[in-house]
């Protein structure tokens, strides 16, 4: 979003509808209905503060200005754009895009990246981000702003999210988690269209990562551009008041996207915090207040939720900096590079890997290595050339793609490609690099090519006393290959190293062929194909000439890989999502087994695009009729072949599983239907409690050390009428060779219940769970039942 500098300029003042004037007293912080836990001390500074505040210096405060009165002084909070990274700022560093970072499923990783990427924020002076992204969860694997979101399956991105908030705010953030609710498409954003989905939906999909990021400590939400249910998000009551603020216990404030706001006593009541000095003026409130449109209560609320996340951030101590200029030179990187690079490598997955005839991850000093694509190295201006999807550059990037755009786009100060790690790796290897970075680059010679296979003898059209002097290689001259050094050196004078280059002539003459693939979008459009044409071909032109060819893929969201992947020649596939600055040298460490790669996928590669349930919606109504059987869930109820399931990824060693075991860890709680705790944040606090422990050994069973997601899946019984299984827990254990390991899962209550329309509570259903465990969601090696 850029709604806050546009905020003040909105000029039509459109008075609240008749209808739902009602602010929602539960939903007021004052009602005492939520125990504040860790933000009561917080409540208790703000609500003081609050207290001396003129009326007109509260509107300064819920529309971003700042005051000096006579006793008290307020600066606006700094809102800035970006989650990985400051976007639009010199000398900052580029983090892993939310959805490589999800693909880690690591929980450490999640906390590092955000409490660095928020310290970057923090020195320069920036105290309230827009992000991070839970909001599209993903519905379609179309949707264009993906990349900066986490994972379609909302235990995993409500634990990403509660991960990032804490990281955040440790480093003195006030996090806006966004976007607030059903925001799944980039396509008629600004129309906008309704998005419609039932109560189950809702709460067992969406709102779900929301508890856990409120849960967490996020200080701010953002509500989205869209409707649901046919009103604003930013001005839908039961969305604000009703879901965020009385059945989650959100604390914060609720600010709006662009043109979210369109009303001055309906966005208040409400439940939006934050908005337009046009809408809100202290005239237009105090006469709301005057004749029972509004009240004095809610404004004071509002006024309090602003600040609240200040307090609870610890702004308050008077040391945060001053806002830096785009261009100001601060020293805030540190050594986040480094921690860039190893996370990025713990995201990458391995998907496919055949180490047969020596083929396949990892290399091992190969003497020939070709690299092929655009992909593979820099694009021709940059690294931060503006792209944008809104233009028709394309779902490829001319380049190598490690961040999405938008204002979720990274602002690279440095970026290192593929190619450029692999130069320093084939240097170092004593190995003969050469490349192709294009996608689809058609040589200009004529010649026919008698060479392959590394070192064929000089062909006898060869001139061997043409000398021309030149070193690279000659594209007109039909030069067999000279590739392994073999041939008569003084017949390669004038023809480099003699390969012709084509892709087909350089394909043959390589040990490895790595192939780079890339796939863009961003905010405000969203994704044409999940697949390319040209990219396709190329992977099948070098296939078909080189028996070892290993893809790579940086991708926004699913990329299809079924036109080639079950070529023979196809040896290994690394897989990945917007890995940030340092990117490539991230891939090489995995390429060359530096890195054992533990990443797994967060979201279903299908077959092929027609098996994805949900397409971008085109209408102004867009009813969510899947309901919560999205990606996986909708996979599982409907037995559909997949190409690559939720979950999956290699390793360059293997792991065996134990037995599984499940207990109940607190039999009385499990007596109970319903939550009997307390609200609070994130909602009743039982529902966080442990009620069911599951426990396994799993070993390393291969011949090097690595790292194993080991994945937990809960199948309800039949009366909660949920999807055939559903993540509920994730451990990531690394173990040297022959070493083993206890693994434990902690189920919560709310990992076994679902949503009770009737009740409106979250129930546990009697019957028999199924709790299996796996390294993907189709790749399930032990279970054990409980009847509760
Ligand atoms: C406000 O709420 C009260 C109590 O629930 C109700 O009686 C009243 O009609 C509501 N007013 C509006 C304008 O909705
Ligand atoms: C408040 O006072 C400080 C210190 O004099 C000054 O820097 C700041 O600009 C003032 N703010 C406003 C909104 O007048
Ligand atoms: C400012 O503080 C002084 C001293 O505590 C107090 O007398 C005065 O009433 C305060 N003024 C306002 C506007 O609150
Ligand atoms: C939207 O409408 C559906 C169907 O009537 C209902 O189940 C759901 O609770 C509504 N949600 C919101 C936030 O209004
Ligand atoms: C209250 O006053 C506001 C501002 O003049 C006006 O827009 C609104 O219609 C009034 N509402 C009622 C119920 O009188
Ligand atoms: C691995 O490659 C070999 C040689 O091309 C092939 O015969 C075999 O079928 C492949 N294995 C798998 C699992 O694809
Ligand atoms: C590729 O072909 C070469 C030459 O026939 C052979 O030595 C090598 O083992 C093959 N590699 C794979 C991975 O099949
Ligand atoms: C790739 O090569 C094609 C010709 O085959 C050319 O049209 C295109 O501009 C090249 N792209 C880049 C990024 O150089
Ligand atoms: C090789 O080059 C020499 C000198 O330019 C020329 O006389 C001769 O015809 C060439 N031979 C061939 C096979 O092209
Ligand atoms: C695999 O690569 C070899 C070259 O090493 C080639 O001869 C063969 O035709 C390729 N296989 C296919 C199916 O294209
Ligand atoms: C998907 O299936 C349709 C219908 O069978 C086919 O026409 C299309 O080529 C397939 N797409 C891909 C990417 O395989
Ligand atoms: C939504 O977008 C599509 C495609 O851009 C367009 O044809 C359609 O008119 C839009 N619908 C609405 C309701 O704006």
């Amino acid at each position: 979003m850029k709604a806050l500098v546009t905020l003040g300029a909105v000029s039509a003042l459109v008075a609240g509808s008749c209808a739902a004037l009602n602010s929602t007293a539960g939903a007021l912080l004052s009602s005492g209905n939520v125990d504040l836990g860790e933000y009561e001390v917080a409540y208790g500074k703000a609500k003081a503060f609050v207290a001396q505040l003129t009326n007109s210096q509260k509107v300064s405060i819920i529309t971003g200005s700042s005051f000096n009165g006579t006793n008290t002084t307020w600066t606006a909070l700094t809102n800035k754009d970006g989650f990985a990274g400051i976007n639009n700022q010199y000398y900052v560093s580029g983090f892993t895009m939310g959805n490589a970072l999800t693909q880690t499923w690591d929980r450490d990783h999640m906390y590092a990246i955000a409490k660095a990427s928020g310290r970057e924020f923090y020195l320069m002076g920036y105290n309230l981000v827009n992000g991070p992204v839970v909001g599209p969860l993903g519905r379609t694997p179309w949707g264009g702003r993906q990349p900066e979101a986490f994972s379609p399956d909302p235990y995993l991105s409500g634990i990403t999210l509660a991960r990032t908030v804490k990281g955040m705010n440790s480093a003195g953030i006030v996090t806006a988690g966004r976007h607030f609710l059903l925001n799944e498409q980039e396509t008629n954003r600004t129309s906008p269209y309704s998005s419609n989905a039932d109560d189950k939906t809702i709460h067992e999909l969406y709102l779900w990562p929301f508890a856990d990021g409120t849960r967490a400590g996020m200080g701010a939400v953002m509500c989205g551009m869209t409707q649901v249910n046919g009103t604003l998000s930013c001005e839908s009551s039961d969305l604000i008041s009703g879901l965020l603020k009385e059945e989650l216990g959100f604390p914060g404030l609720v600010l709006p996207d662009v043109n979210g706001q369109t009303t001055s006593y309906q966005s208040a009541n409400a439940g939006l915090d934050f908005g337009s000095s046009s809408y809100w003026t202290t005239a237009i409130l105090e006469a709301g207040i005057a004749n029972g449109t509004f009240t004095q209560a809610r404004l004071d609320d509002m006024a309090v939720r602003n600040v609240i996340g200040y307090y609870f951030a610890g702004l308050d101590n008077g040391e945060q900096p001053s806002e830096a200029d785009t261009t100001e030179y601060r020293s805030v990187r540190a050594g986040h590079a480094k921690l860039i690079r190893k996370v990025g490598a713990d995201s990458l997955s391995l998907l496919k890997n055949n180490n047969t005839n020596g083929g396949g991850l990892p290399l091992n000093t190969p003497m020939v290595v070709s690299v092929f694509g655009a992909h593979a190295g820099p694009c021709l201006v940059g690294p931060n050339q503006a792209f944008t999807v809104e233009g028709s550059s394309g779902d490829i990037y001319q380049g190598h793609l490690a961040s999405a755009t938008g204002s979720g786009q990274l602002s690279f100060s440095y970026l290192a490609t593929p190619f450029q790690a692999l130069s320093l790796r084939a240097a170092a290897d004593g190995t003969m690099f050469r490349w192709i970075m294009n996608d689809t680059y058609t040589s200009s010679s004529s010649s026919s090519m008698s060479g392959g296979g590394g070192g064929s003898m000089p062909s006898t059209s060869g001139n061997s006393t043409d000398s021309s002097g030149s070193s690279s290689g000659n594209s007109s001259s039909s030069m067999s290959t000279g590739g392994g050094g073999g041939g008569d050196a003084l017949s390669n004078l004038g023809t480099g190293t003699s390969v012709t280059p084509s892709f087909a002539a350089y394909a043959e003459d390589s040990d490895v062929c790595l192939v780079f693939l890339n796939a863009f979008s961003g905010e405000g459009a969203d994704r044409g194909e999940l697949y390319n044409a040209d990219q396709d071909t190329l992977v099948n032109t070098i296939a078909d000439s080189c028996n070892n060819t290993v893809v790579v893929i940086n991708t926004v969201g699913p990329r299809l890989v079924d036109q080639w992947i079950e070529h023979e020649n196809v040896t290994a596939l690394l897989y990945g999502g917007m890995l940030g600055q340092e990117s490539g040298n991230a891939i090489v460490d995995v390429l060359y087994g530096d890195v054992n790669p533990s990443g797994k996928l967060i979201n279903t590669i299908a077959k092929n695009e027609t098996d994805y349930p949900v397409e971008i919606c085109e209408t102004a109504q867009c009813n969510f009729t899947e309901g919560v059987h999205i990606d996986y869930r909708y996979f599982d109820a409907n037995n559909i072949t997949v190409r690559y399931p939720f979950g999956h990824g290699l390793s360059y060693t293997t792991f065996e599983y134990g037995s599984v075991s499940a207990s109940k860890s607190n039999g009385t709680a499990l007596s109970s239907t319903y939550p009997t705790g307390k609200m609070t944040l994130g909602g009743y606090a039982d529902l966080f409690d442990e009620v069911i422990s599951v426990t396994l050994s799993v070993a390393n069973s291969g011949a090097v050390a690595g790292t194993e997601v080991v994945q937990l899946y809960v199948a309800y019984p039949a009366a909660a009428q949920q999807p055939i299984r559903q993540l509920r827990g994730f451990e990531k254990i690394q173990l040297a060779v022959n070493a083993s390991s206890t693994v434990d899962f902690s189920v919560r209550r709310r990992d076994i219940s679902h949503w009770d329309v009737t009740a409106q509570q979250w129930a546990i259903a009697s019957g028999t769970y199924t709790f299996s465990v796996g390294s993907s969601s189709r790749d399930l090696r032990g279970s054990a039942t409980l009847v509760i």
